[in-house]
């Protein structure tokens, strides 16, 4: 042994009063208590998570889907997932969608949440990730991207209820409930 082992051999049972190999498994169970310990707290969080998510999901199903007429695009993005009590709502060439059966695609955290509360068009047309193409504009698109777009947009008229459409001047308060109501 050299002189640095012995020299820890001696620290270790001077101030521990312990053997090299009790010192060893003492450590050794230190750090598997400590891993069971914190499993549990990572599992506990885990757990809450879960909860919150099924909790937001079954809000989900129980919501009735509102029709909201005519929304201007700042309202829009009132419905991007950040608020749980909201519907989650994605446009396409100007028809907005309540996609919140799709909150695994389109909620916080989500592969396709950059999606939610815009107008997705041109983004789908091109199988675009880029936040400029999260806009209605279908200007210099090919046939072809438009045919993609079409396969979009059936989809979505498939799965999706549509509740209102994307334009015009920001609506008061009211005439929204006005509408809400009519529907
Ligand atoms: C690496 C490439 C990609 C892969 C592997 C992929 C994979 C998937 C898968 C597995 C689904 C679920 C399908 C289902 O169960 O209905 C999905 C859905 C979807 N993908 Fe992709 N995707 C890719 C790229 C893209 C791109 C580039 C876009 C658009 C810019 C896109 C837009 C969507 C949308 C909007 C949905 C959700 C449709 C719905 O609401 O049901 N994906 N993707």
């Amino acid at each position: 042994m050299g002189v640095i082992s012995e020299k820890i051999v001696e620290v270790i049972s001077k101030y521990t009063g312990l053997s090299p190999m009790w010192f060893m498994i003492m450590v050794g169970l230190t750090i598997i208590s400590y891993k069971i310990v914190s499993g549990m707290f990572v599992a506990v969080n885990d757990y809450k998570a879960v909860e919150k998510m099924k909790e937001i999901f079954e809000e989900d199903m129980r919501r009735e889907v509102v029709e909201l007429g005519q929304l201007t695009e700042e309202q829009l993005k009132e419905y991007d997932g950040s608020d749980p009590k909201k519907p989650l709502l994605m446009a396409i060439k100007g028809n907005i969608y309540d996609v919140s059966r799709g909150r695994i695609f389109y909620g916080p955290g989500g592969s396709y949440a950059m999606f939610a509360g815009r107008d997705a068009t041109r983004a789908l047309a091109l199988m675009s990730f880029d936040p400029q193409d999260l806009t209605a504009n279908t200007d210099g698109l090919s046939e072809s991207e438009l045919d993609v777009l079409q396969d979009w947009e059936l989809k979505f008229q498939e799965k999706y209820p549509k509740v209102g459409v994307l334009g015009g001047q920001p609506q008061l308060q009211e005439e929204v409930v006005e509408t809400k109501k009519a529907v």
